[in-house]
């Protein structure tokens, strides 16, 4: 297993919509490296465009929220039905020193595959339901603050450019 790196915004491989995972296609080996890069930076939610690699899949672990949660990893996820509606703040490991407000269906069915290639439908609410609607729309190339205004997209953009200039 090994650490992967995190692309941070603005990167534009985060932009990039994602492309389906073939049948054949072995990423146990890809999940795992995931779960341990997503522990490690105490996130609980992760998908493969964050990680450099263009593939529909993601891994979650909601625990330290819900306890009675599982670790999860999803090829090919897809939304099949939204029911309600939340708001609640998220941050993304991929962006830096940000919470959003967020407005997100309160509970989703999701239809997908494990890595072992089972099909498998998911039925979530609460933190695990907002966690699958943020990582798949990592898949889709669209990040937490696609969410803001343009305005405070605009002021993020700027000061997170002078957080990295500092750093170097
Ligand atoms: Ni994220």
């Amino acid at each position: 297993m090994s650490l992967l790196n995190i692309l941070k915004y603005p990167d534009p491989f985060l932009k990039r919509p994602a492309e389906a995972v073939g049948e054949d296609e072995d990423v146990t080996g890809l999940v795992e490296d995931m779960f341990e890069t997503m522990y490690n930076a105490r996130g609980i939610g992760l998908a493969a465009p964050q990680v450099g690699v263009g593939k529909r899949l993601i891994v979650l672990d909601v625990s330290p929220v819900d306890e009675t949660a599982k670790p999860l990893a999803l090829v090919n996820p897809e939304i099949v039905s939204r029911e309600g509606k939340e708001e609640s703040e998220e941050g993304c490991l991929s962006v830096p020193e940000l919470n959003v407000k967020i407005t997100r269906a309160s509970r989703v069915t999701v239809s997908g595959h494990t890595p072992g290639g089972e099909r498998v439908q998911v039925a979530a609410e609460g933190i695990l339901a907002i966690a699958l609607q943020h990582e798949i729309d990592h898949l889709n190339g669209v990040l937490i603050v696609d969410y803001l205004s343009r305005l405070k997209r605009e002021f993020y953009r700027k000061k997170i450019k002078k957080m990295y200039a500092q750093r170097m």
